[in-house]
């Protein structure tokens, strides 16, 4: 075939059209290191470039292209940037970009066994394959949901219907039956268990925040008081989560301890391994895991540091007959004949994005050793950065660092107010470009987070943050703004 005649046949076509898509991915993987990671646009910055109304006409790839690149791109904070280190890293790789593409073309809706009996079938696999590499017993099976937060609802409301039998009929409210249901969460706890208990009726009044130590862990004393304590005022206990991993530092409770309590009182354990579950596969972090093999339920997210793409949350579970409770339904026009094992039996949402092909993919493409070697070199830079904090006098480490996340603050000379001054000293840094790093407080006081965790090759961008660091706390005390 001529160039004219290729040229004739595949213009405008899909497969034209797909690999001018790829060019453009390469080749903003290829420069979004030298862009900001943090846009430089103003609120209705992007909303003014876009057009108020749908347009009439179509338009060829090549000029939606062209508009990504000037309307969108200047407006995205590049969460695929080497130089992302703030809040968890969610990054990705090959195998989840192209399985995100096919996912689309194959558009599948497992809500239904037989509405694809490839997604409801490889969804469970992968979580078998997730189960088996965090090294969890085959007594659990779960499913894939779109993120942490819901994960975590979801198990709240098996946790609830458990504690109140019923409750889907009867719901909570008007029942003089029952006093208020309680949850249970450290003071370091992520904030969609607060949500979780809006969410399901328990209201965030009925959250109790258990008191942490020094390490900034759940005391299992104190957890177990306030259950007793509520039980004896006619309270119900629903659910106790432990986190390991957690967001502000990822400090991680003392999960046997807590199973234990859960265990003598009868009460649902749920982990949160959103971030920090991955690092269940390498050995030398298996004393971090001790007991989360005896929770109801444990959430973690291939989508923050598994390098899934988002959405891709893990929930598992032992007792799936207790998840179906809450929200299993089937109307007429959903029944069919096939015995499978309905995913839409679990959880709020009916449809379903087709996420186990990433997760299938991730596993495929680059198989369990490339992974934990991934999760170990992220581990290995975070622990480098705290040698340098330690040994550098202008800063100090605020928190243990178990995993890939570092916390620390600086030291500001004396006289100026070390809130202030890590609060300027984080703005500044972040102005400058290459790194994002985010902030939290410890024991009151504000302190900087870098999470290292991109696939994308962080080593470099690891000792940019490092030098940015130092380089602007000199010129703040030399008073250069
Ligand atoms: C420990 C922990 N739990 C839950 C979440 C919520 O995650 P998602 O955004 O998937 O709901 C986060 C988010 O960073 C987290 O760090």
């Amino acid at each position: 075939m001529t160039s004219a005649e290729e040229e004739n046949v595949s213009s405008g076509s899909f497969l034209e059209d797909a690999a001018r898509a790829a060019r453009w991915i390469e080749s903003y993987r290829n420069g979004v290191g030298d862009l900001p990671v943090l846009p430089r646009v103003r609120p209705g910055d992007v909303s003014g470039g876009l057009g108020t109304v749908p347009p009439e006409a179509p338009a060829s790839l090549a000029a939606v292209l062209a508009d990504l690149d000037e309307i969108i791109v200047p407006g995205l904070t590049h969460w695929n940037h080497p130089g992302f280190f703030a809040y968890f890293c969610s990054s990705t790789t090959d195998a989840g970009v192209l399985a995100e593409f096919l996912a689309a073309e194959l558009n599948q809706n497992a809500m239904l066994w037989r509405t694809s009996p490839a997604g409801t079938e490889l969804e469970r696999r992968m979580v078998e394959w997730v189960r088996r590499f965090v090294e969890l017993p085959d007594s659990f099976s779960g499913l894939i949901l779109d993120t942490a937060s819901t994960s975590s609802f979801t198990a709240l409301l098996a946790a609830r219907e458990r504690a109140v039998p019923g409750v889907r009929a009867r719901g909570l409210s008007g029942r003089g039956d029952l006093g208020p249901c309680t949850l249970y969460v450290s003071e370091e706890a992520h904030s969609s268990l607060d949500k979780a208990a809006a969410a399901a009726g328990l209201g965030l009044d009925q959250v109790r925040k258990v008191p942490v130590d020094s390490r900034l862990r759940m005391i299992p004393d104190a957890l177990d008081e306030a259950i007793t304590v509520d039980r004896r005022n006619g309270l119900t206990p629903v659910m106790v989560c432990a986190t390991i991993g957690t967001t502000s530092t990822t400090s991680v409770d003392p999960v046997r301890e807590v199973a234990d309590i859960c265990d003598r009182l009868g009460v649902w354990l749920h982990v949160d391994a959103a971030y920090a579950g991955p690092a269940a596969a390498l050995a030398e972090k298996s004393q971090e895991f001790e007991g989360w093999e005896r929770a109801d339920s444990i959430v973690l997210n291939p989508h923050k540091w598994m390098s899934v793409p988002i959405d891709c949350s893990v929930l598992l579970y032992r007792d799936e007959e207790a998840m179906r409770q809450p929200l299993s339904l089937t109307p007429e026009y959903l029944s069919s004949e096939e015995d499978g094992r309905d995913l839409m039996d679990i959880g709020l949402s009916l449809g379903r994005r087709f996420r186990a092909l990433k997760l299938w993919f991730q596993f495929r493409m680059e198989g369990t050793e490339a992974i934990r070697a991934r999760l170990r070199s992220h581990i290995q830079l975070a622990d480098r950065l705290a040698d340098w904090i330690e040994e550098d006098g202008r800063f100090e480490l605020a928190a243990p660092h178990p995993f890939s996340l570092v916390v620390f603050r600086a030291l500001p000379p004396s006289g100026a107010d070390p809130d202030d001054w890590n609060r300027r000293l984080l703005t500044a840094v972040n102005r400058r470009g290459p790194v994002f790093l985010s902030h939290t407080t410890v024991g009151g006081r504000y302190v900087i987070r870098l999470a290292v965790g991109s696939a994308r090759g962080t080593e470099q961008a690891v000792r940019e943050a490092w030098r940015l660091l130092g380089e602007e706390y000199d010129r703040m005390e030399k008073g250069v703004t």
